[in-house]
């Protein structure tokens, strides 16, 4: 079941609610690209999916001054399981595009319903203040968040090229979830909401 609720996110990321828009159904006259992304927005924030973390050290935990890096994504998905592949979308005009591109272990931090607040945190754009409270570190030194349905460490495999984002792809090293089953943070017409099974 999913529950919608909550305040719309000011970040539009990626397909933001788009309500005020005019309707339209066909495409022909050409519909002005802008109208046409909007439309895609639209219509892709009805696919809703769950939230996650991505997370890394900047100098991939060597020495003792390791930061750590942190986005919320929901663009996280499975690829194969021989190997075990995840996959997921970095915007070209992320702030640190080369050290998510860079980074050799990061790892993936999948959101309990409840995690609204660290969502929109991780979300911001900028330098984000990083709450070191917020993550805790697997015993790869790779950080994690706290209180995660399930998380997992990945090596960087393959990054490939798509218009505006690079899909980046990871083989997973190791995995773990929380106990317990509690609902999970989602992601629908740009509002985040609970996902219960
Ligand atoms: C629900 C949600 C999902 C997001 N998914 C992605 C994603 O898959 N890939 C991405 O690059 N940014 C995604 N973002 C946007 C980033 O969180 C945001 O742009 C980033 O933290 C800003 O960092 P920057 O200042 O380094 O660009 C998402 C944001 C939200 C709220």
């Amino acid at each position: 079941m999913v529950a919608a609720g909550g305040t719309p996110l000011e970040i539009r990321y990626p397909f933001g609610q788009m309500h005020n828009l005019p309707e339209y159904s066909v495409s022909h006259p050409p519909i002005a690209d802008a109208a046409r992304q909007a439309e895609f927005r639209r219509l892709m924030g009805l696919f809703a999916t769950g939230v996650c973390v991505i997370a890394f050290n900047r100098n991939d935990g060597k020495g003792s001054d390791s930061a750590i890096s942190a986005m919320t994504i929901n663009s996280l998905v499975s690829v194969s399981l021989d190997p075990m592949l995840l996959c997921w979308s970095l915007q070209n005009d992320a702030s640190q595009y080369e050290e998510y591109l860079a980074a050799e272990t990061f790892s993936f931090s999948i959101l309990a319903d409840g995690q609204q607040v660290l969502a929109r945190r991780y979300a911001a754009r900028g330098d984000t203040a990083l709450h070191a409270d917020d993550f805790g570190r697997s015993d790869a030194g790779l950080p994690f968040v706290k209180g995660a349905l399930a998380t997992f460490e990945c090596r960087r495999w393959k990054h490939y090229p798509a218009g505006d984002h690079t899909m980046i792809l990871g083989e997973v090293e190791a995995m773990s979830n929380a106990d317990g089953t509690a609902p999970a943070l989602g992601f629908f017409e740009g509002r985040f909401c609970a996902i219960e099974a």
